[in-house]
């Protein structure tokens, strides 16, 4: 696993920063689309002026395959420079849930930034990174949304754990690695691992008086901003309310479950940021992407419609 020691820190030029999550590059290409374009965000963000797009998970599938067509269509929008990937669960199909190093080398060839468990300065602000994986407790019995989520999602047949250190194999890099499937006690236990990390990062004191924390993820925070919730809903969200208690977060940005809906936590304002797939529906009560995704310049409140 990587760790950074070192803060990212982002230019400051204009102080804009965009958050975006889901983009889902590679079923796009598939059907000769681009996922901004098809959701209004290639004239709707004000991509000139943007310090840094953050990408909270979901650039592409299988990304040894996928992530280089990926980057290359970003940097029509944004310098790679500007662009931080924080990974999704997509991101590690037909790959490992432990090899960060390597999507982290994919990013870096781009000339982009990878964040997992890595803290961006940008001016005044810091934004905590982490995919987050859900602790699945969301309805109290972890063990039951464990089995629901074994049954129903991909991630348990798509991610492969490595059992060998060491540089990639052809094969591996090809997206066809030794199969030893994920599971949901493994992602339990990396959960707990980062979210240690986001509260350890959290606890620390701002260097600036009216320094401003964010915290980005892939995964869900909190229910409020869930919306419906089923079963199957504890492997996309967790229940984080004791760190929106404890330590002072001016804004979390999330995807995962591909509804863009917002919700106020305490002083938190929680934005569901997902562009989702093509020809998928949301529903009339989801909000503007090209609004939730824009960060509050300083000095604005940072408040959230429902
Ligand atoms: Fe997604």
């Amino acid at each position: 696993m990587i760790t950074f020691s070192a803060p990212l820190v982002i230019s400051h030029q204009t102080g804009k920063v965009a958050v975006l999550a889901d983009l889902h590059h590679d079923s796009y290409s598939k059907i000769g689309r681009g996922p901004f374009e098809s959701h209004g965000l290639d004239n709707g963000l004000p991509w000139a002026e943007l310090d840094a797009l953050i990408i909270a998970g979901d650039l592409a599938d299988a990304p040894f395959s996928h992530w280089p067509a990926a980057f290359a269509y970003l940097r029509r929008f944004i310098d790679p420079s500007k662009t931080i990937v924080v990974p999704g669960n997509h991101d590690y199909y037909a790959g490992y849930l432990n090899a960060d190093d390597e999507l982290e080398n994919l990013t870096t060839a781009a000339g982009a930034h990878f964040a997992q468990q890595r803290e961006i300065r940008h001016g005044d602000d810091r934004y905590f990174c982490t995919t987050l994986w859900t602790n699945f407790a969301l309805l109290g019995d972890a063990q039951a949304a464990m089995n629901v989520a074994r049954r129903h999602m991909n991630d348990y047949a798509q991610i492969s754990k490595r059992l060998k250190t060491g540089p990639l194999s052809p094969s591996e890099l090809l997206g066809r690695p030794p199969h030893v499937a994920i599971t949901p006690e493994d992602i339990l236990t990396l959960h707990k691992v980062q979210r240690q990390w986001l509260e350890d990062k959290l606890s620390e004191p701002h260097w600036a008086s009216n320094g401003r924390s964010f915290a980005v993820s892939h995964h869900g925070p909190h229910p409020d901003s869930a919306g419906q919730i089923d079963g199957l809903t504890p492997a996309f969200h967790s229940d984080l309310t004791p760190l929106f208690d404890r330590y002072r977060i001016d804004g979390w940005y999330f995807g995962h479950s591909h509804r863009r809906l917002a919700a106020q936590v305490g002083r938190t304002a929680v934005h569901n940021v997902s562009i989702g797939f093509p020809y998928e529906k949301h529903d009339p009560d989801e909000l503007p992407l090209k609004e939730l995704c824009l960060v509050p310049m300083p000095g604005t409140s940072v408040t959230s419609r429902r």
